[in-house]
């Protein structure tokens, strides 16, 4: 769905469906009765309308992960609740100078978040490149997982899976087991992948063909980079381009060790049980034919403000932590919906009454993201987009823009934030998305 004369008006029903995936037959949760929901496809300028209905049984919302798009009224406010059987309208005004990029929407209803998003509620938003790379085709790739049981239906998840953060046992690719794609030599595709797993992180490879990272979840890179390998945490997106080379390749995501909570909870860990070192295919590239010509140069992006040189008005400390809840708030934790465990920034769970952090707008902040716990935590901030400035042994020394900062087991990494544009009262939360229903976000109000 591409928007026209600037406006882009959409209908979207979070709904039960059934799908077809590859010859099963399963019961999901879909917009639109479509796994993954329609991609959007906008611009810089343009306005985003959507008339949301509920037809689920529980309450949701819509959130637009990573635009930049003003948090007041009822834009991008996650303290929105649409009741079964309601609708709501947002509207999202794009700036005109909006980074261009693969975005991505889905529900974000504390305590139903991790639930509806395994169960198929995501999609793709485009915000198109003024200046865009000549490419043959351009791909999305949406790779989401699922449980389902033998008659397809969803399963639900059991509190040690929340606490670790669950992954699916069928990894799908725009909703699919192991597509195929067929491209010819000397072609270049851009390939859009989002990660809307709840809680697995994706490391991709793609055997035979030339990789170059074009930009990491806002805007893109000075120029794009080589890679051979890619990290995507929970809620990232990646731009590739693909430059094609004859052969068979596929596209395949390598276990990821996240942590544990170890001998905290007992039990194997996603990435511990029996199968789980074993990559997973995620899709079939068969590039044949005649080789075509060579594509034209790449232009440059349109990069984002480079923060490191710029000065610090402000400086603070998040902390993210897992706590067995046997100290000071030991009961509390023990009847929480995190069961034994309470999930926290800053010794607090999250309270949608409850301003956690102040910012002022048209400052830059410097914010260390700390992790005491035995797990990944993958940190997203809504509606500024961050830098990161240090992050432990790893290279810093190209600009890197992010929306959700990976903070490894008992580690940190530093940022930085230009609260620019708009004011309004937002949250910031771990993107494993069962740790943000048990508690793990907080609240910031810019003014
Ligand atoms: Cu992708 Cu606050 O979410
Ligand atoms: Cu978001
Ligand atoms: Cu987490």
């Amino acid at each position: 769905l591409t928007s026209r004369d600037g406006v882009l008006d959409l209908a979207l029903e979070a709904a039960p469906t059934r799908v077809r995936i590859g010859a099963r037959e399963a019961s999901v949760q879909a917009f639109n009765s479509s796994l993954p929901g329609p991609t959007l496809r906008i611009r810089g300028g343009d306005t985003l309308r959507v008339a949301m209905t509920n037809g689920l049984e529980a309450p949701t919302n819509l959130h637009v992960h990573g635009l930049h798009v003003s948090p007041e009224g009822n834009g991008d406010n996650p303290f929105v609740s649409i009741e079964p059987g309601e609708s709501f309208d947002y509207e999202y005004v794009l700036p005109q100078d909006h980074a261009p990029g693969t975005y991505w929407y889905h529900p974000h209803r504390h305590g139903h978040v991790a639930d509806q998003v395994a169960a198929g509620l995501y999609g793709t938003i485009v915000v198109e490149d003024p200046d865009p790379v000549p490419v043959a085709r351009e791909r999305v790739l949406v790779v989401s997982d699922i449980t389902l049981d033998g008659s397809g239906n969803l399963t639900e998840a059991s509190p040690p899976q929340r606490m670790m953060g669950r992954e699916g046992e069928t990894v799908l690719v725009n909703g699919q087991v192991r597509p195929e794609a067929a491209a010819a030599p000397g072609e270049r595709e851009l390939w859009r992948v989002v990660n809307a797993c709840p809680s697995r992180y994706l490391r991709l490879t793609l055997d035979g063909q030339g990789l170059r990272l074009l930009g990491r979840d806002v805007g893109r890179l000075p120029e794009p980079v080589e890679v051979t390998e890619v990290m995507l945490a929970p809620g990232n997106r990646v731009e590739l381009l693909v430059d094609t080379r004859e052969g068979t390749s596929t596209l395949r995501t390598a276990p990821v060790d996240r942590g544990s909570m170890g001998g905290m909870m007992g039990g194997a860990a996603p990435g511990e049980g029996p199968g789980d070192d074993e990559p997973i295919n995620l899709l079939i590239l068969e590039v044949a034919g005649d080789p075509v010509e060579e594509p034209g140069p790449v232009p440059a992006g349109t990069a984002l403000r480079d923060l490191r040189d710029e000065p610090v008005d402000a400086r603070r400390t998040l902390d993210f932590d897992m706590d067995m809840g046997m100290g000071m708030g030991g009961m509390r934790g023990m009847s929480g919906p995190g069961g034994m465990m309470s999930f926290t920034i800053d010794g607090r769970e999250f309270d949608a009454e409850r301003i956690d952090q102040r910012a002022q707008v048209g400052t830059v902040e410097e914010w260390t993201l700390i992790n005491s716990s035995p797990m990944d935590h993958p940190m997203h901030l809504h509606v500024w987009p961050m830098q990161v400035v240090a992050d432990g042994d790893r290279d810093v020394s190209g600009p890197r823009w992010q929306d959700v900062v990976n903070i490894p087991a008992f580690g940190e990494v530093t940022v930085r934030v230009a609260f620019e544009a708009f004011s309004g009262r937002t949250v910031y939360h771990c993107h494993i998305l069962d740790h943000e229903d048990l508690g793990m976000m907080g609240a910031i109000e810019v003014r």
